[in-house]
């Protein structure tokens, strides 16, 4: 049986495709939730992929991972820089957590420049466009 992964985005990912595409591209969610999975079954992974603008789904979610054991491959989006709730949710895992970023945020805005996750993250992988989360799959299967 495939490995299976969760990969949680946050806030205003599921406007990929038409959201500011000069900083995160053109590719739409639902191609990036395609691309994923397929990227997954390569590797032998059974992936699920979510979005949520609600801090509280998202901690949720990861109470779920926790108690089952399920590496997490997280996009925090904005919550990235401030949700210290999220953080503690992170921080109960159980398997690795790999935090991406489709844009480099350390090259951006000043307020970008901090992750209060990558502190509780396995690791993090930033700047290469949707292929962030095609790396973090793959650094998850060597886990
Ligand atoms: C992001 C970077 C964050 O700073 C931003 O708030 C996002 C997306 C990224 O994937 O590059 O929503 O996490």
């Amino acid at each position: 049986m495939n490995r299976r992964v969760l990969v949680i985005n946050g806030p205003n990912l599921n406007r990929l495709g038409t959201r500011e595409p000069d900083i995160y591209g053109t590719t739409t969610y639902s191609e990036l939730v395609e691309l994923v999975i397929q990227g997954g079954n390569d590797l032998g992974l059974s992936v699920e992929v979510r979005q949520t603008a609600s801090e509280s789904e998202m901690i949720t979610w990861l109470h779920e991972a926790s108690d089952s054991q399920t590496p997490v491959i997280l996009n925090p989006a904005a919550f990235t820089h401030y949700s210290y709730a999220i953080r503690d949710a992170c921080a109960l895992l159980t398997a690795p957590l790999i935090e991406v970023h489709i844009s480099n945020p350390s090259s951006r805005e000043e307020f970008r420049h901090h992750s209060v996750i990558s502190g509780v993250a396995t690791g993090v992988i930033a700047g290469f466009g949707t292929n962030s989360y095609l790396l973090a799959l793959r650094a998850i299967s060597t886990l």
